[in-house]
């Protein structure tokens, strides 16, 4: 779907998931949402803040799973995803911190396998993510799916690619200081949601927009995985849909 621009564009998407929580609670039941990072959602999240303020959406049914976290990382880290998620959406509404997951950057690497397992069977236990919001990266990772990531693949720590280290490096003020791995979700699980909506604003997300949905599908561009799935949307506005 391509929108005028990313405002309009991110009003639509907030208004289906305000929806989504609604028809939740009526059938009393949780609304469980993937969440991701980056500037993509940011838009998102205010309309939601907004949505909750002004129209009094209440997020007391709502269970939510971060995609991703940088590892190692500190949560209270000023480029931590969990402080990224508080800052931006889970400070301002009614959510119960319990019910916030981010994966953990602060373990030791002996216990990041079991951890993993342990978030999967979490959201497995709930019946799975209703509605995952996603962003893309300048290679078509999604979360921190890179480029050759298998399509069953597991929730793991991984590798980053060198173009989503020069991309964070600003955040980090510099190469050098930027992590050099990551705990993602996996591709699998990702599969798996009953809704996904994919968000990319601007140009320069044109050419990976172009591969993901009108190439082949194939792991070197993770986010092509998504034309297999039966309920899955690419919410764009014009820049990022310029070359369809
Ligand atoms: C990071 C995140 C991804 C996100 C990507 C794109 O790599 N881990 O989940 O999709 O950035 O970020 P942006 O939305 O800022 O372009």
């Amino acid at each position: 779907t391509v929108y005028e621009n990313s405002a309009i564009a991110s009003k639509s998407v907030a208004r289906e998931i305000a929806d989504l929580i609604k028809k939740k609670q009526a059938q009393k039941q949780p609304c469980i949402l993937g969440l991701a990072t980056g500037s993509s959602p940011k838009g998102l999240y205010a309309e939601l803040v907004r949505l909750h303020k002004e129209e009094g959406v209440s997020f007391n049914n709502v269970i939510t799973f971060n995609l991703d976290e940088y590892y190692p990382m500190q949560a209270d880290s000023i480029n931590s995803y969990v402080r990224f998620m508080n800052e931006q959406l889970f400070n301002y509404i009614d959510i119960l911190p319990e019910n916030c997951h981010v994966p953990d950057g602060t373990l030791t690497k002996e216990r990041i396998s079991d951890y993993c397992s342990q978030y999967e069977a979490k959201i497995e236990a709930l019946g799975g993510i209703d509605l995952q919001i996603l962003g893309i990266g300048g290679n078509g990772h999604i979360g921190f799916n890179e480029s050759g990531s298998l399509q069953n693949s597991k929730t793991r720590l991984v590798a980053l690619d060198h173009i989503t280290r020069v991309a964070a490096s600003g955040d980090f003020s510099g190469l050098s200081n930027t992590p050099r791995t990551a705990i993602t979700l996996g591709v699998k699980k990702i599969m798996e949601v009953k809704r996904v909506i994919l968000m990319a604003w601007g140009e320069g997300k044109s050419n990976i927009i172009k591969a993901s949905v009108e190439g082949t599908v194939t792991n070197l561009v993770p986010a092509s995985f998504l034309q297999e799935h039966n309920n899955a949307t690419f919410v764009l506005d014009q820049g990022a849909a310029s070359k369809l």
